[in-house]
This record gives C-alpha cells, structure tokens and sequence, in this order.
C-alpha cells in the first residue's frame, strides 16, 4: 500500500499528475469515500436530536467515532475529545472558550512568530482581548533551519508563563518539536498543533506535556473541513459552557468540551469518516508511514543537493523530523511562485506563497510528500527542478 496511489480515486483519475501537497490537503482513500457515500445513503438525521431510533443511531455513531479518533490520538478518555471545523476551528475554540478562565488572573502566552497564522492568531486577540486583565503574548523564534529556538524559548519563558503554544510538525520546514527540550514552566498549560503531525507520525497524547491538541482532519485522509480538538480531563472546568447553547447541541451530555465545542448540529457525517481515515491510516501503521515519508525525504534531499542554485530550507535529512515528509526550498534568482508554475506544467503540484506565515519569504517552495508518493514522484520533481534551474 505504501507508495500506491491505488486506493486514492482523485490520483488514480490522473495517473500523469504527481501530488505534492498533502500539507495543505490530502486526497481521500476509497475506505473514506465509502464511509461516506454509506452515510449520506443512510438514515439521515440529526445526531442526538430527538428520540427515535434514526436520530439515537447516528448519535452511537458519532459516539464510536469519538472512541476511535480519541484512540487514534493516544487520548486516555473519548469525552477529551471534540469534532471542530478543521484545526482553525479548533484552536480558535480553545483560545475563545478555555483562554479566558485559563488567564483569568493574566499571564503570559507563548507563542512562536514563525507559526502557521491558525495556530498564532486566535492568542493573539484574546491577549489583546485581556491586556487589562494583565495577559501578555510573548513571542519565541525559530532557528534559520527551521527548529524552536531553545535559548530564545527560555528567554521568552518565566514564571508569568500561562500558556504555551507550540507547533508539533512545522507546515513549512518539517521540523519536529521535542517538548522535552524546551524549558516549559512546570504550571505552563501547553497547546500543541498537531495538524501536520496527526497522521504523519505517531501521537500520544495523554502521556505527553500538552493538555490541549488540534488535528486538522482534511491533512490525514479525512473529508475538508473536519478536524479534532483534544483538551485533557484535568482542564475541562476552564471551558466555558453555555447552557442554552449546549441544550441545542446534542441531546445528551458527554463532556464539557463536547458541550462548548459542539454546539448546534454536528457534522456526525464529517466525523464518522473522519474515524474511518484513522483506521485507513492504523491499517498501515504510522511507523511504516514515517519511514516510508523519511526515505522519500532523504531521495529528494539528495538529488536536491546536486543541484545548482537549490537550497534546502529544513534541517539536514538525518534529523528525525524527516519522517514528517515535508520539505521546503528554493531556487537562486526564482519567485516561489514562478518554480512552483514550472513544476505544476510538468504535472508536479507543490505549494508557494506566503504558506500561511507572518512575513514568508516568496522564493520558498513546499512539497510535502505522503504515504500515496513513491520514489518516482520524488524523481519528477527533481527533474522539474533541474530544468527550471536551467532557466536561470
Ligand atoms: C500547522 C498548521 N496549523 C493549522 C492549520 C490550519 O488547519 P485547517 O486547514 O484544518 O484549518 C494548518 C494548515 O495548513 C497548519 O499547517
């Protein structure tokens, strides 16, 4: 299955075309497709409203989803989890409804400048929001490969600490954050954006130091706009419910999170097809994923190297946070956009622009690879490369 675009009807439909942008989205697999279609074809109604045996099965359904996406996460309990609108949704959630009570007393969010506006933007308007309550946003940096600045992380962090917000798999240099590495105060809350990690790389989440999650849906083989947040038990009495909105969601009580974050009719459709791109994903195992996604890296850092006038913008191959498959670089003299516009009319999809980033250089170009590409793909682009560094 690794490296077959077999059960991907959108790359099977265009067998010339090579599809490297699983960063952004990624193409749904029969298995989901099929969750889907079985779905929509089935008893329609809406999840928990009402009593009867249509509306009470689609509310088991989407109540196993929830089992089997909290499993997926290394999650300890299902009601830790909670369907959103993708990770943006997500992580607007927990600025707007965990934020406020959480920094009640003020305090310090950390978070890093060089992060995916998703992930940034929500903590900064609630600090602004509360800048009378005494809440602050301090940023820490990046490191011209791409990596946390550790230094400058411990500079930033202090005992006013609150809340810390870091990026799991970066969308741009691939890097992975070691949590272990950084110096978190120890009463710090931490926030973690899984949305390029969750179906990449394994993710345990109950035994790690973040308390809060969010898992884009539509980047791990599940239907657009879909996604997860994850707040753990020992942080549910700082979400703040509204009870008349959480009467109009589902009819029956799961959580706090489910209450706050599912208000008014679930996508349950969203949500079962979500859990059945986890077990797509499971079916093959993520460390096979991480090692077929580390190999492709490394073919195409290799080939990259050799050359003239490409540079790779992550960290050198070996670092383990090649497994995140995802690979940025430019090309001397080029706009991002002119490299990727070449690629694309040799049918290589890649990513340009500002990728989401404060003030993103526009010579870099992503490609981020999954588990549908194989060493051909990587050969195409390097190729494409190639003669568009002729061009210069
Ligand atoms: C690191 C990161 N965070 C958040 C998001 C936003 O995710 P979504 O598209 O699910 O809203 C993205 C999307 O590219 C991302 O890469």
């Amino acid at each position: 299955m690794l490296g077959s675009r077999e059960l991907f009807p959108a790359l099977t439909a265009e067998p010339d075309l090579v599809y490297l942008d699983a960063a952004s989205g990624t193409p749904c697999p029969e298995p989901v497709i099929a969750q889907l279609t079985a779905e929509l074809r089935g008893p329609a109604a809406n999840p928990g409203r009402g009593g009867h045996p249509w509306a009470r099965d689609a509310l088991r359904r989407v109540e196993d989803a929830r089992a089997a996406v909290a499993a997926f996460l290394g999650a300890s309990f299902p009601d830790e989890v909670a369907f959103t609108r993708g990770a943006t949704g997500a992580m607007a959630f927990l600025a707007d409804r965990w934020g406020p009570a959480a920094l009640a007393n003020g305090g310090d969010i950390l978070y890093c400048s060089g992060d995916h506006l998703s992930t940034v933007r929500p903590w900064l308007r609630l600090a602004k929001r509360m800048r009378h309550q005494g809440v602050r946003a301090v940023a820490y940096r990046r490191d011209r490969l791409g990596r946390i600045d550790a230094d400058d992380f411990a500079r930033a962090a202090s005992d006013r600490t609150a809340v810390v917000v870091v990026t799991d798999v970066h969308n741009l240099h691939g890097t992975r954050t070691d949590l272990a590495e950084l110096a978190i105060p120890p009463e710090a809350t931490v926030c973690l954006d899984c949305s390029q990690s969750a179906g990449r790389l394994p993710l345990r989440l109950a035994g790690s130091r973040a308390e809060l999650a969010v898992v884009s849906g539509h980047k791990m083989f599940g239907p657009p706009g879909t996604g997860t947040v994850y707040v753990r038990r020992g942080q549910h009495h700082r979400i703040a419910v509204d009870r008349a909105a959480a009467r109009s969601g589902p009819a029956h009580h799961v959580s706090p999170l489910t209450d706050a974050a599912e208000e008014g009719s679930l996508d349950g459709v969203g949500a079962v097809a979500l859990a059945s791109a986890t077990a797509f994903v499971d079916g093959i195992g993520l460390d096979r994923v991480g090692g077929h996604l580390a190999g492709l890296a490394a073919r195409f850092a290799d080939g990259a190297a050799r050359i003239g006038g490409v540079t790779l913008l992550g960290p050198p191959v070996e670092a383990d946070c090649a497994h995140s498959g995802i690979a940025a670089f430019s090309l001397d003299g080029q706009a991002g956009a002119d490299v990727a516009f070449a690629l694309e009319r040799g049918g290589v999809y890649v990513r340009a622009g500002d990728h989401c980033l404060e003030g993103a250089r526009d010579d870099v170009v992503r490609a981020s690879f999954h588990l549908y590409n194989d060493e051909n793909d990587v050969d195409r682009l390097l190729r494409g490369l190639a003669a568009a560094a002729e061009r210069t």
